[in-house]
């Protein structure tokens, strides 16, 4: 009975594999088609759930595409489980999965988008497909910029700098485009020598999602860690959330601070 199962799962497997390349295929083509991009070059990352591949457009710059991976329910944990672990969802048919892919990827581009609308420090959103979104390349020639988890604290120029650009670029998100992140850390923050770029964005929530501020003190307390800075997480969460509440006109100063009744974040 087991090895009846075993071999079942490998012949269905094999079966969602190939619906995976065609399926991805047609639509890098019609990315194409779109002149979204022009040239595919080949794999530069690869992540749980997603793989990472450089492109070029029409004006001979880079993008990447990021191809989200359809995965079969039983194979799947992490961050799909809110969908995939419901019960209700149990017996998904393939192209339902293919289907629940896209719902991801639609999200993931859209946070980036408001992200990117609202002044955010991301790559540029360049348009999406089912499975596939494409975005500006974080890097140096073709190159591609490290994470910060990569580059190390000790080896920043000046940590207090890349640091402010973050608390800003929190700031910003939460309040200027109404997200949480949600995963923020030096693993979702890419850094060309000059700024520090936000990626990631798939698990970001709206603000009035009931996990907003589980997340948004948790994207506080990771960045604080990283840069081992004395402020007190929950001081910056608190402030965060009160100037959240305001409601007049933004403005960001010269040095891209968000203003706040004609104050910065961290301000007396
Ligand atoms: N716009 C980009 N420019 C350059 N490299 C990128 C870009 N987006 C992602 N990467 C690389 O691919 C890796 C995985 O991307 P990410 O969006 O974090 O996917 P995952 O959801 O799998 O963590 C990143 O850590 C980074 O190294
Ligand atoms: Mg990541």
């Amino acid at each position: 009975m087991g090895r009846f199962r075993s071999e079942k799962d490998s012949d269905y497997y094999k079966v969602l594999d190939d619906a995976i390349n065609s399926y991805t295929w047609a639509a890098v083509v019609k990315l194409q088609e779109r002149k979204v991009i022009d040239e595919v070059l080949g794999p530069i990352g690869q992540g749980k759930e997603a793989k990472i591949v450089l492109a070029k457009r029409h004006d001979g710059s880079y993008a990447v595409l990021k191809i989200f991976y359809p995965v079969p329910v039983r194979f799947t944990k992490s961050r799909y489980g809110y969908i995939f672990g419901d019960p209700r969802f149990r017996n998904l048919k393939i192209s339902d999965q293919l289907h629940l892919v896209e719902i991801w990827c639609r999200k993931e581009y859209g946070n980036l988008s408001r992200a990117y609308e609202a002044g955010v420090q991301v790559p540029r959103p360049y348009g999406f497909y089912r499975n596939v979104m494409v975005m500006q390349f974080i890097g140096v020639g073709n190159m591609p910029a490290p994470r910060l988890e990569e580059v190390g604290l000790n080896n920043l120029d000046d940590p207090q700098a890349v640091f402010y650009e973050i608390l800003k670029n929190l700031e910003k998100t939460y309040i200027a485009a109404g997200l949480v992140h949600g995963d923020l850390s030096p693993f979702n923050v890419l850094y060309d020598g000059e700024k520090p770029w936000i990626i990631d964005w798939g698990s970001a929530v709206r603000r009035g999602h009931p996990k907003e501020h589980e997340y948004l003190r948790r994207d506080v307390e990771r960045i604080l860690q990283f840069f081992k800075n004395p402020l007190d997480p929950h001081y910056l969460f608190k402030r965060l959330v009160e100037r959240g509440s305001y409601r007049g006109p933004l403005d960001v100063d010269q040095e891209g601070w968000l203003l706040v009744g004609g104050k910065r974040l961290l301000d007396d």
